[in-house]
């Protein structure tokens, strides 16, 4: 069949999905990349990787991975995971008090698969899962690529970044499926008290829904380690997910597992991750074999991470609340903070980040991209530079603010 001359130079239409999100932390590196291609330095506090700050990989973990390419651990692997690293997750799982046995664990390219593979697993098209806003934007992506819903609970600044739970138990209808928590919470920084956890959990459990939890962060909260939220509640329906990303200090190996907790009313959910594991074969083999390492061997560098990072969440707290303008609740945990413009009738978050990078070459990334309203102001600032570092950047946000706000 022959196509009009015009219509065969046209290109090819995309699927309408991939209009349905943003991914703003990533997005607003073409407007940095122009400034740098003028000749200007630009200062990048948009991605919260650890490692891209000199935060170093702890060697055992590299030794193991090592040792498994020198083994020859190059074939496929199970599509949940090898044992050895299963038992190391749910050994720490159920150490930590959310009792899961290792036939319970699939081990996945980072937390993002795990989220994937569940929220795969639970909606169809048309389902709805209630998501935090201020939101981690994987969440929007996947579920736009499931074709289902995401409904925005809010979590609420003036009261330390907890959930709204009248808000959250508004948006909950037949077609809801689930309900994702971030605890410790990016962008917010937010760690949740245990009354908070229970009240998410009976939630989740009076509505028949799953509770999606997103303990990334969970080693990470500066008063120490976080246990998970099924610790409070182990038989209730709860997935874990988490990876070497964060704690481990490994984002880039794409290595992280879920763990579906015990009670056998998940168990069709269980089969079905297992099912779609099985059609994208296996996660990366070789990092697999660092998932023991990394859990059972020395963890002594989390203390010292912990610590850099709450110096720096001190710092960042008080260099904001001290520009006229700007408010910031003080995170407890990650490296994040999300702190408040007070901005002028009809300007958004847009015009701030982007003023901030055009005037300072400083990069962070609007509140908008996590989907809170743009005339909020909020912004996010990632604070894993050297401490002198980000003390001069929040010399030249304090100038630039100044202006914009007075101009
Ligand atoms: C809340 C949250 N969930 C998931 C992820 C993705 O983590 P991973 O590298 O394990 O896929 C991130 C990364 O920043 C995150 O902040």
């Amino acid at each position: 069949m022959t196509s009009p001359a015009g219509a065969a130079r046209a290109p090819f239409p995309v699927a309408d999905r991939v209009g349905r999100f943003n991914y703003a932390i990533r997005n607003i590196v073409a407007e940095a990349r122009a400034l740098e291609a003028s000749g200007r330095r630009v200062r990048y506090l948009n991605i919260g990787d650890p490692v891209a700050f000199g935060f170093q990989t702890p060697p055992p973990m590299i030794a193991a991975v090592e040792r498994a390419l020198r083994d020859g651990h190059n074939g496929y692997g199970p599509s949940v995971g090898i044992l050895p690293a299963r038992q190391s997750i749910a050994g720490e799982l159920t150490r930590r008090g959310f009792p899961v046995s290792p036939d319970r664990v699939v081990v996945t390219a980072g937390t993002s698969e795990a989220i994937e593979l569940a929220l795969g697993a639970l909606v169809d098209p048309g389902g709805e899962v209630l998501v935090p806003v201020p939101t981690y934007p994987l969440y929007t992506a996947v579920l736009a690529r499931l074709d289902a819903e995401a409904r925005f609970y809010r979590l609420d600044a003036a009261q330390g970044w907890m959930p709204d739970l009248d808000h959250l138990r508004s948006l909950i209808t037949p077609r809801t499926r689930a309900i994702v928590v971030i605890d410790p919470n990016n962008p917010t920084g937010a760690v949740y008290p245990p009354a908070v956890r229970r009240a998410l959990i009976e939630l989740a459990e009076t509505h028949r829904l799953v509770l999606l939890a997103d303990e990334v962060y969970g080693d990470v909260a500066y008063a120490g380690p976080v246990d998970p939220i099924g610790s409070l509640a182990p038989d209730a329906p709860i997935i874990s997910c988490s990876s070497l990303s964060k704690g481990y200090l490994a984002p880039g190996w794409r290595t992280g597992w879920l763990a579906v907790g015990r009670s056998p009313l998940l168990d069709p959910v269980l089969a079905a991750v297992q099912k779609l594991a099985d059609a994208r074969l296996c996660s990366s083999v070789p990092m697999q074999h660092a998932i023991v390492a990394a859990i059972d061997g020395d963890r002594s560098h989390q203390a010292a991470f912990r610590a850099a990072l709450h110096e720096r969440a001190v710092l960042t707290t008080r260099r904001m609340n001290a520009i006229d303008g700007i408010s910031c609740v003080e995170p407890q945990a990650a490296f994040y903070a999300m702190p408040k413009v007070a901005l002028p009738p009809g300007r958004t978050d847009v015009d701030y980040v982007l003023g901030l990078l055009r005037a300072t070459g400083v990069l962070c990334v609007y509140g908008s991209g996590f989907n809170t309203a743009a005339g909020d102001g909020f912004f996010r600032i990632v604070f894993l530079a050297p401490p002198a570092e980000l003390d001069e950047m929040y010399g030249a946000i304090a100038t630039f603010t100044d202006r914009f706000l007075h101009a």
